[in-house]
């Protein structure tokens, strides 16, 4: 494996079948050209993922998507036109181009185009070595099926480092500025559905298409099982006042974390992991927080959610499923 700044060696280790760990704006994707079985099918494997799963479909911008789907209801263009660049994926009918071992078998494909500026510059340049505009890099969060997804390249390197191939490369973009999985909104029916929160909130989807969210979806989301994105650490949800009268314990298993926003007193002895000021920044600074936790090897984690608006929603979204998690 090759830890690296350049986008190029990321292009080039991705245009010959290799796998590159890429750095995006939500969290680190573990990438493959999407038209490669073998590639994908590393991708799978590397994570430990169940090959029904599918993938997200990373593209360099509308035009592109539109070659791996098909009709796009006009609630689509106007969300691609308003989210894209950016942290937001949509599902749509599938075009022949995604294949069933991208899709997980699904007549549907989830697309997204990137904004961090490595990433693009890695669909650019792939886009060149391939001569293939509409180039495909199909990437899902660089962890193992279930764990914490990465938003550091440190994140993935220890995490996969030792199960990936000697072509494959890391590339190191800095700290994934949202910090959370992208939303994920199912374009399938005559109205947008969404099956994962994220930066982009309900809020906006419905301002930007000026369409009510429909509540249902035939559409198979399997990253949005109960228990996800969960730490070793025992993750319990608390609101602020259920801290009063706590007291921390040391000893392996024992001690416990404490994740809140600022104005959160820390109760003697819990270790607290961080002090977000924001719910944007709660979201920046979530799963490097639980993976500080199981390096610390503390048995629990506190957790006293944002306020459930905007981002705060895919915080609490987040946590309530690493709180399922074990
Ligand atoms: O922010 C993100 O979305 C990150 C970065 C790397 O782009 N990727 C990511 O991928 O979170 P992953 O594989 O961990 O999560 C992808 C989610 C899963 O919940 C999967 O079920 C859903 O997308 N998905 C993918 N294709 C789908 C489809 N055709 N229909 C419904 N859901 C789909
Ligand atoms: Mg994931």
């Amino acid at each position: 494996m090759q830890l690296t700044t350049d986008p190029r060696a990321a292009a080039r280790a991705l245009a010959e079948g290799h796998l590159a760990a890429l750095p995006t704006e939500t969290v680190y994707g573990l990438g493959a050209r999407a038209d490669l079985p073998h590639a994908i099918a590393r991708v799978y494997a590397t994570k430990g993922r169940p090959a029904d799963h599918p993938l997200i479909v990373h593209v360099r911008d509308a035009g592109a998507a539109s070659a791996w789907t098909t009709d796009a209801p006009p609630y689509a263009h106007d969300l691609a036109r308003a989210g894209w660049p950016g942290p937001m994926t949509l599902v749509l009918p599938r075009s022949p181009r995604a294949a069933n071992f991208v899709t997980g078998g699904q007549d549907t494909v989830a697309v997204r185009v990137p904004s961090h500026p490595l990433m693009r510059e890695v669909l650019d340049v792939l886009a060149g070595l391939v001569d293939d505009p509409d180039v495909g890099i199909a990437a899902p969060s660089a962890n193992r099926f279930g764990h914490v997804s990465p938003t550091t390249a440190a994140h993935v390197t220890a995490e996969l480092g030792s199960l990936l191939a000697d072509a494959d490369v890391v590339l190191d973009g800095g700290a994934s500025s949202v910090g959370v999985e992208s939303t994920i909104v199912d374009c399938t029916g005559p109205l947008p559905v969404l099956l994962r929160p994220g930066h982009v909130s309900a809020d906006d989807v419905r301002r930007i298409t000026r369409l009510e969210l429909g509540a249902s979806s035939d559409v198979r989301a399997p990253g949005t099982l109960a228990s996800h994105y969960a730490p070793r650490a025992g993750v319990r949800l608390v609101a602020s006042d259920g801290l009063e009268g706590l007291e921390g314990v040391d000893g392996y298993d024992a001690s416990i974390g404490l994740l809140a926003l600022d104005d959160v007193p820390t109760p003697p002895g819990l270790v607290r992991l961080s002090s977000p000021a924001t719910a944007d920044e709660y979201a920046r600074v979530l799963y490097a927080a639980l993976r500080e936790a199981d390096a610390l090897l503390l048995g629990t984690v506190l957790a006293v959610p944002p306020p459930p608006e905007g981002i705060g929603a895919a915080v609490v979204d987040r946590l309530t499923r690493a709180a399922a998690g074990r």
